[in-house]
């Protein structure tokens, strides 16, 4: 005990000293910041309070390990207006990432900014910058992006000193002159398509392809067309001055809409990906069709599958780019084209579109789920964002930090949580010998669920209300606790037409009316709590004759006969003296699924209920034996 308490004080009384020692430069950065924010205007409120830390409050900063300078400044999309004012950003001596990306910001780059020597990653695309192309640049830099803005004049020949450049994008700009002669071995990624550019292009620039210096009619050689067999004709005619019009580049992998996200993706759908695409529409496709008592379960039980890496932007169009709208508080600090950037996996499919989780590039996890068949238009979809961020405000609501809407894509914005969800927890992996979920954390996840969704039936005076609560939609904190997703889709979408993986939770009166209530809500945590008790999943499965799809009868049909632990997960009869909590957590779910919807208990009623199963004191429960619950109930055995 005693060295756990030294242990936890030292690294706080080192803290304490590197505070005062930095305190003096954190508070200039902080200044500079809020000289920054108080000239320049911006659309989308910035909650920089002079009262609250820098360092752990204010929307798109993050400082130094030690805490002592601020080391990043993103604000993309935040509708920053007008120019750069000097002396603010740049006094940020220790700034090491810039991203203000998807503004309005216009004017040229003060000279301050660009010589602060720590400064490497810089995001300014998006915007209106114009003036000349500054003729120096932070010697540090790694990733510069000045795309889609109006600089003009030449690209300095200064370029070539930077050594440790990776990627440069200077697309769709006013560029002029030749390209300077400049070989950067690390140099991976180069676009200066779009501007207007003329001479040949430096052979150690060669080694790029054509889609790096498209739209510069006047720029020749490898790997564009030879210099010698065009013979340029500099026509005066203004339409030349204009940039010319997309050249679709050739879709490398089925019928991709936008080659230019395509390229900045770090996902590329091969071959693989598209037949495997192919093959869900087909097993989809089947599965609608056939009965939903004999149709096959998805791949991917319990929402996580290993599959391959798969992109979710394709419908992003570039005009919107700007549009990822992040929530109030919410600390992350990316912006669209990050998230499309962002390397990602398939965590599941679901009956209202995919979910990726998506690794960024700078190390961030989050969950984005891309919705298919959203049924309402712009205005109704924002609103009903509003809504979720207003009611969503819970310990127990997983919550949606950002969204993202356009004719073609619908995505939302997750925290990733490494747990997984409840029903991964409760099914997955059972071959492989994993630590089955005790008995505590079951009671705890169900309780903490069950306050999610009372808070959401509570909120907006009992308007609300969830629609497709099943053990995939709850997710886990590293400790456990539950969070129930996926709120505030129902009025989106059309309900789908029982897909097999969600019937087993819908109450009998939805499927008949196909609208979802509170008392429908309840339903489907019943059959929630029977699958925690029963550790059976109600979704058909492949030919396993255990499975049930509605649980809710079978557990009927066993507990008629008599009140019999056969009807328990084997995995709970392991541990002892909780046979009593057992059946009065059935009891609980016996009553959520009551066919009549007036039987069923509010859900306020059902977190007393559950509250009541455990006296809160319960450390000194015993351990998982080899015992089994059949023999009545024993009383306090130490
Ligand atoms: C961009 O800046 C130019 C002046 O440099 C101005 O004429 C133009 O209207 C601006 N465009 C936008 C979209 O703000
Ligand atoms: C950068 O490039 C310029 C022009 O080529 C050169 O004069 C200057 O010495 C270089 N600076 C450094 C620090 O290498
Ligand atoms: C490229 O354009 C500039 C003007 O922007 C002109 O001075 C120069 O001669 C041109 N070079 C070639 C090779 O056409
Ligand atoms: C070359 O172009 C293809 C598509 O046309 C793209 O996938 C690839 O990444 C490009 N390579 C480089 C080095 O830019
Ligand atoms: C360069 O930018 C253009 C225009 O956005 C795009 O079409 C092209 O694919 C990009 N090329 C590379 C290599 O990123």
């Amino acid at each position: 005990m005693e060295l756990r308490t030294i242990c936890s004080t030292l690294p706080f009384l080192l803290l304490l000293s590197f505070v005062s020692l930095s305190l003096a430069d954190l508070n200039s950065d902080k200044q500079a910041l809020l000289d920054f924010a108080s000239i320049v205007p911006h659309g989308r409120k910035i909650n920089w309070n002079p009262a609250t830390s820098v360092c752990t409050s204010w929307v798109g900063i993050t400082c130094t390990l030690d805490g002592s300078r601020v080391r990043s400044v993103r604000l993309p999309g935040v509708g920053l207006y007008g120019p750069i004012p000097a002396n603010t950003l740049g006094k940020l001596d220790a700034l090491a990432i810039l991203s203000l990306r998807s503004n309005r910001l216009s004017g040229s780059i003060p000279a301050d900014l660009l010589s602060l020597p720590s400064l490497h990653n810089i995001y300014l695309q998006d915007n209106n910058f114009s003036g000349n192309f500054p003729s120096s640049l932070p010697s540090q830099l790694i990733f510069l992006d000045f795309s889609f803005n109006s600089f003009t004049g030449n690209i300095p020949v200064t370029i070539k000193n930077l050594t440790h450049l990776t990627s440069l994008n200077l697309q769709h700009n006013s560029l002029t002159g030749s390209i300077p002669y400049f070989n950067l071995p690390g140099l991976k990624h180069l676009n200066l398509s779009y501007n207007h550019l003329n001479g040949s292009i430096p052979s150690a620039l060669q080694k790029f392809n054509a889609s790096s210096f498209q739209g510069n009619l006047m720029l020749c050689g490898s790997p564009l067309d030879q210099c010698s067999s065009i013979t340029p004709a500099p026509s005066p005619s203004p339409t030349h001055l204009l940039p010319p019009p997309k050249v679709p580049t050739k879709p490398s992998g089925g019928s991709r809409k936008k080659p230019s996200t395509g390229a900045i993706i770090a996902i590329s759908i091969g071959a693989a990906a598209v037949l495997f695409l192919l093959a869900l529409i087909v097993v989809l496709c089947c599965l609608k069709k056939k009965d939903t008592e004999n149709s096959s379960r998805p791949k991917g039980k319990g929402g996580r599958s290993e599959k391959p890496k798969e992109d979710f932007g394709s419908g992003v169009q570039e005009a919107e780019k700007n549009k990822l709208v992040f929530f109030e508080g919410c600390s992350y600090n990316f912006d669209l084209e990050d998230l499309l950037r962002a390397s990602a996996e398939v965590l599941g499919k679901g009956s209202y579109g995919t979910t990726y989780k998506a690794i960024l590039e700078e190390g961030t996890t989050v969950v984005v789920k891309r919705l298919k068949e959203v049924v309402v238009g712009k205005r109704d979809f924002e609103q009903q964002m509003e809504i979720v961020e207003r009611v969503g405000h819970h310990p127990n609501i997983a919550p949606l930090r950002a969204y993202y809407y356009s004719k073609d894509e619908k995505l939302l914005v997750y925290d990733y949580m490494a747990a997984g969800s409840f029903s991964a927890l409760l099914h997955g992996n059972k071959e492989s010998g994993r630590t089955p979920l005790d008995w505590e954390s079951r009671v705890k996840i169900c309780l903490g669920t069950a306050r999610g969704i009372a808070h959401i039936h509570s909120a907006g005076g009992g308007k609300f209300i969830h629609g497709n609560i099943k053990s995939c939609n709850v997710l886990l904190t590293q400790d456990l606790h539950g969070c129930i997703s996926d709120f505030g889709f129902t009025p989106l979408m059309v309900l789908p037409t029982v897909p097999p993986r969600t019937a087993g939770y819908r109450a009998p009166e939805v499927i008949e009316t196909r609208k979802c209530t509170q008392k429908s809500d309840v339903y489907s945590f019943g059959v929630l709590l029977l699958e925690m008790l029963t550790g059976k999943a109600p979704v058909p499965s492949t030919g396993g004759q255990d499975d049930v799809v509605d649980l809710p009868r079978w557990v009927q049909s066993v507990v008629r006969e008599e009140w019999t632990a056969e009807v328990f997960d084997v995995e709970l009869m392991r541990y002892q003296d909780i046979e009593e909590e057992l059946v009065q957590m059935l009891q609980v779910a016996m009553a959520c699924v009551a066919k009549v919807p007036d039987m069923r208990p509010p859900m306020g009623e059902v977190v007393r209920m559950i509250g009541e199963i455990r006296p809160s004191n319960s450390d000194n429960r015993a351990s998982p034996s080899a015992a089994g619950m059949s023999k009545g109930s024993n009383t306090d055995s130490p």
